[in-house]
């Protein structure tokens, strides 16, 4: 038997860092990248093929916090499997890792659903977000939850730590570039920086996860209305508010400029920042120019996804 899945990447709009404080954030599943799983029965136990990274694991020689250990282990317990199958994991992703893309988040989801569908077994979304998240654990220390529950979902998501899952229409379609700075980034150091900051001057970082959670409610206003002027404008504030939280750095700084300058509607850092990617906000007639602007700034990769209309929910 051989079976697949996959997931989708992930870009967070508004509201990154500040959402683990319990602040809403907005982010949207990106479908342009993807990691992909394939199982197929092979004896001799179980083995992992990481094809990106030319490596091999055989599950038992692994130990048990290993993110990869860890996500099949409770996708099999999840599934009532008895024993580990006799069988091969390929795992390969076109979202590249510690960028904000939630890479980590996508590889475990598409591991999970892999497993699923080999056990001939449909699990509800949120069942998958829920193990996604044990593992993020392993990666982030502190997640917030919000890169497995938009990447298990499928959808844009208005996310609020501990509370049920808001989604939320887009009716009128919106054009975001990204773009990498080419610096990877751990979102666990840039997270446990702000920590840091917060323990040191806790009302300072209140009012800047306060003013980020207002900027995102405002937004998803605005999207469900469509009012991509306001909304870029947004942007620009966030990013200035993620300056002043320090997770910001000159590589992002420039190509939030040189967006800005190209006439983007608004720009700022995505995710754990320190590096990683960045977004703006272009229309069709500035895709072109915010593009190029990108790559004439350093930006080591650029591509551009569609907010709004048609997703995929599933695999
Ligand atoms: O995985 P990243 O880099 O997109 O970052 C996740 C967003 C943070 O708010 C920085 C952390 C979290 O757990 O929400």
């Amino acid at each position: 038997m051989t079976v697949s899945a996959g997931a989708p990447g992930k870009i967070i709009l508004f509201g990154e860092h500040a959402v683990v404080y319990g602040r809403p954030a907005i982010a949207v599943p990106v479908t342009q990248v993807r990691a992909t799983v394939v199982i197929q029965d092979r004896p001799a136990g179980l083995s992992i093929h990481a094809a990106d990274l030319n490596r091999r694991y055989q599950y038992s020689d692994l130990d048990s916090s290993h993110p990869l250990a860890a996500i099949i282990r409770l996708s099999l317990s999840a599934l009532g499997a008895a024993a580990t199958p006799d069988a091969s994991l390929t795992i390969t992703s076109s979202i590249p890792p510690a960028s904000g893309l939630g890479s980590g988040a996508a590889v475990s989801t598409a591991i999970v659903r892999a497993l699923a569908k080999y056990y001939q077994r449909d699990l509800p979304a949120q069942t998958v977000s829920d193990l996604v998240f044990e593992v993020e654990k392993i990666h982030h220390g502190t997640p917030s939850g919000i890169d497995n529950t938009v990447i298990a979902f499928g959808q844009p998501v208005f996310f609020v730590r501990g509370q049920t899952l808001q989604t939320f229409e887009v009716p009128v379609a919106f054009r975001i570039v990204i773009a990498d700075t080419g610096i990877a980034s751990p979102t666990k150091v840039a997270v446990g920086d702000v920590r840091k900051g917060w323990e040191a001057d806790p009302a300072r970082y209140d009012a800047l996860f306060d003013r980020c959670g207002e900027i995102a409610a405002t937004a998803r206003a605005l999207i469900e209305t469509g009012q991509p002027h306001a909304l870029g404008r947004l942007m620009i504030e966030n990013q200035a508010v993620l300056r002043h939280m320090g997770v910001s750095c000159d590589e992002l700084d420039r190509l939030v400029q040189a967006a800005v300058n190209a006439g983007a509607l608004g720009a700022k850092l995505s995710g754990g920042g320190r590096g990683g990617n960045m977004i703006a906000l272009v229309t069709d007639e500035t895709r072109a120019g915010v593009e190029q602007a990108l790559l004439n700034a350093g930006a080591k990769r650029v591509f551009s996804t569609i907010v709004g209309g048609q997703l995929l929910a599933n695999g």
